[in-house]
């Protein structure tokens, strides 16, 4: 039998991501917790993993002793910025005690600053007025983010140097303005591709106002977000029809963001906006890759331009069929990044799966860690992974229905127990590296796809 291991670059970042809604618990002050008051999803995220309550002591204590040297996670604006003209001094103090707590377990910390939650203020901002929209889809939104993000920085900057200004906005925008987006319903429920553009656009504008704010305040800060990237394939590969709406898919969801930070223009079929001040505004790209959909033309979906995005019913499936087992879409979505950024570091801020019985996670694991080491063999800058996640957290619309953690959680009592993932997961940061004995201990059904003769 085959004995190799795929080795990684010295200094390579090994961590989970978490977002502060899905752990924090209690987040009483943001749009996502009304959306849950007001039935929109399976149950509610009440305490969360109980951060806020000072259990991100025990998680970074099994992040650190599963041989984790970096961790992704978010700040609350809500908690930062209860209302417009108030910051909330102890809430910042928090975030700076929790930071410390990664470094003092030698951990790198990687901070959101906006995951999909914004205040409650915010989003009812320019409700009332006279049609010109709300939240996110009026610009006024844009100088409050870089004051948010100011302060966020001058607070935290002792302790982290790696940025991520907003968390999958492409999902944020499209989950929550077109009707049966991506993965569902998400906040505030609106049925408007175009207006889905706009708060794109809006977003982008932000970004690259925090960008320019956060460089000054720490010149050697690193800057990106991360974006919600799909692989799709055509249906039929010999229609033209499906390949169209293939490209056209992937035009929406993954290109409009990177097309702004490398031209400063956003073209879809909606029309074209120029963005100029968003051009060179990313110091790394940031990665979230899931899976891949099958695109076909599907006549029951105008409102996502009569396109039907699915799974193959012979897939490998998650929990639910949320997702599907795609490793190699994941090299897909590497080389997508470097052919348009060739020399910009990556990391990869999410990757995951789930799956409560840790059936399949294992393989997961192996096989996308096993892609990635293949964008690396090629030189590619990829520079880190953090693995969706540590904990099982509260899953937006899914609520508690589906469980990404490497440990498992009891809500109700916040009893936490490790899967086997959390176990190949320890090995492969310890060794920096994925083994041909670690794919036979935990996932021998792939040994012959990972290790061939
Ligand atoms: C990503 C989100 C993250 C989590 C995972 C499963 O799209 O960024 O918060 O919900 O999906």
């Amino acid at each position: 039998m085959v004995q190799a291991t795929y080795h990684f670059p010295r200094g390579f970042l090994w961590g989970t991501a978490t977002a502060a809604h899905q752990v924090e618990g209690n987040n009483t002050n943001n749009q996502w917790w009304k959306w849950e008051q007001d039935g929109h999803t399976q149950g509610t995220s009440g305490l969360a993993c109980d951060w806020w309550g000072g259990r991100w002591r025990e998680d970074f204590d099994r992040a650190a002793e599963g041989g984790q040297n970096a961790h992704r996670l978010s700040v609350e604006w809500s908690r930062i910025q209860p209302t417009p003209d108030t910051w909330d001094e102890d809430a910042l103090e928090r975030y700076r005690t929790m930071l410390r707590g990664l470094r003092e377990r030698g951990m790198t910390p990687l901070v959101t600053l906006h995951h999909y939650t914004d205040p409650l203020w915010l989003v009812e901002m320019g409700a009332h007025s006279t049609g010109s929209g709300q939240g996110w889809e009026i610009e006024a939104v844009i100088p409050l983010f870089e004051k948010f993000a100011r302060k966020t920085v001058e607070a935290l900057k002792e302790y982290c140097t790696l940025w991520c200004t907003f968390n999958e906005p492409n999902g944020y925008a499209l989950n929550g303005y077109v009707g049966g987006g991506l993965s569902g319903d998400f906040p505030p429920g609106k049925n408007d591709l175009k207006l889905a553009m706009q708060v794109q656009s809006n977003m982008i504008r932000a970004h690259a106002a925090a960008y320019r704010a956060i460089h000054q305040i720490q010149p050697e800060a690193r800057v990106g977000i991360a974006l919600h990237y799909r692989a799709f394939t055509p249906h039929y590969g010999w229609s033209p029809l499906d390949r169209f709406l293939t490209k056209n898919a992937s035009m929406i969801l993954n290109n409009i963001f990177p097309m702004a930070f490398s031209n400063g223009v956003i073209r879809s079929l909606l029309g074209t906006v120029q963005i100029p001040e968003a051009k060179g505004t990313q110091d790394y790209f940031g990665l979230n890759y899931y899976t891949r959909n099958r695109v076909t033309f599907d006549l029951r979906r105008p409102e996502t331009m009569f396109t039907g995005a699915f799974f193959a019913d012979d897939s490998d499936f998650s929990d639910k069929k949320f997702l599907i087992n795609e490793p190699d879409g994941m090299f897909e979505g590497l080389k997508w990044i470097v052919r348009r950024f060739p020399n910009l570091p990556i990391l990869v801020t999410e990757n995951g799966f789930a799956d409560a019985e840790d059936r399949v996670r294992p393989r997961y694991i192996a096989q996308h860690i096993h892609q990635m080491w293949r964008a690396v063999n090629f030189n590619w800058p990829v520079k880190g992974y953090f693995h969706w996640t540590l904990v099982d957290n509260f899953e937006w619309e899914q609520g508690w229905t589906l469980r990404f953690g490497l440990w498992a959680l009891d809500e109700h009592t916040q009893k936490r127990t490790k899967r086997r993932s959390a176990d190949l997961y320890a090995e492969i940061c310890k060794e920096n590296g994925l083994s041909s004995e670690m794919v036979e201990k935990y996932c021998p059904e792939v040994f012959d796809k990972l290790f061939p003769v």
